[in-house]
């Protein structure tokens, strides 16, 4: 089956263009980090110890994290209006840098990939997950722009966080994420980077999807 991956910082757009272009081409969406939220919010509600990758680990492997199209779900629950709150995102770090978690969620992406042609997205799909996918994009956009972006979204959601404390959120997630021991997030060597600052979602997915077909023509 086909992969194409999209990684990148927080706010860049890929959720957005990721579902749009898995759309376009009727494959798939892989959204990984909605695993790495509902795992969040299962250590969140267990109350385990967020500084033990084996407690993480050990959590992570006894629970069952479904995607079917447009929902998340943890062990049966929809969880997709819990797992996008400032509270869970700032706890998301404990379960982004655990290698046992990490580890497990690897796994489930991939068998997700066995079956399905795939648009997937996330921060090590390209470098870690699908080293071998069809083709690989890294979507970045300045700071500020994306900041701007998620506090939209948050407003639309009722969250209250101002514009500041995103950046300040952001900016620090970007650096983790970035600086992470295992799997950091960094473009693939054989990956197209893509800046979207001042770009319409339309023109950005319009690109991609031009690019994929001529890939598929000739593959
Ligand atoms: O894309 P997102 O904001 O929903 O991702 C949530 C967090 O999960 C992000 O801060 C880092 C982590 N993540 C990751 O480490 N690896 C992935 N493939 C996807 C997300």
């Amino acid at each position: 089956m086909r992969v194409v991956t999209i990684d990148g910082p927080a706010g860049a757009g890929k959720s957005t263009v990721a579902r749009m272009l898995a759309k376009r081409l009727s494959w798939r969406l892989l959204d990984t980090g909605a695993m790495y939220r509902a795992v969040t919010l299962a250590a969140l509600r267990a109350e385990v110890n967020l500084e033990s990758d084996a407690e993480l680990g050990a959590l992570a492997a006894g629970l069952h994290v479904e995607l079917p199209p447009g929902s998340v779900k943890l062990n049966g629950e929809e969880v997709s209006g819990l797992i996008r709150g400032v509270e869970l995102t700032r706890a998301l770090r404990f379960v982004a840098d655990s290698p046992s978690v990490r580890h497990c969620l690897v796994g489930w992406q991939r068998a997700f990939a066995r079956d399905h042609n795939v648009v997937t997205e996330g921060r090590d799909q390209g470098t870690i997950v699908f080293p071998d996918a069809f083709r690989k994009y890294y979507l970045t956009a300045s700071l500020e722009e994306r900041a701007r972006r998620r506090h939209a979204e948050y407003q639309g959601a009722r969250e209250r966080i101002s514009l500041e404390a995103l950046l300040a959120d952001l900016r620090e997630r970007d650096e983790r994420d970035a600086a992470r021991a295992i799997a950091p997030m960094k473009p693939a060597q054989d990956a197209c980077v893509l800046d979207t600052t001042g770009l319409s979602l339309d023109e950005v997915v319009g690109r991609m999807e031009h690019d994929i077909r001529e890939r598929l023509e000739t593959a």
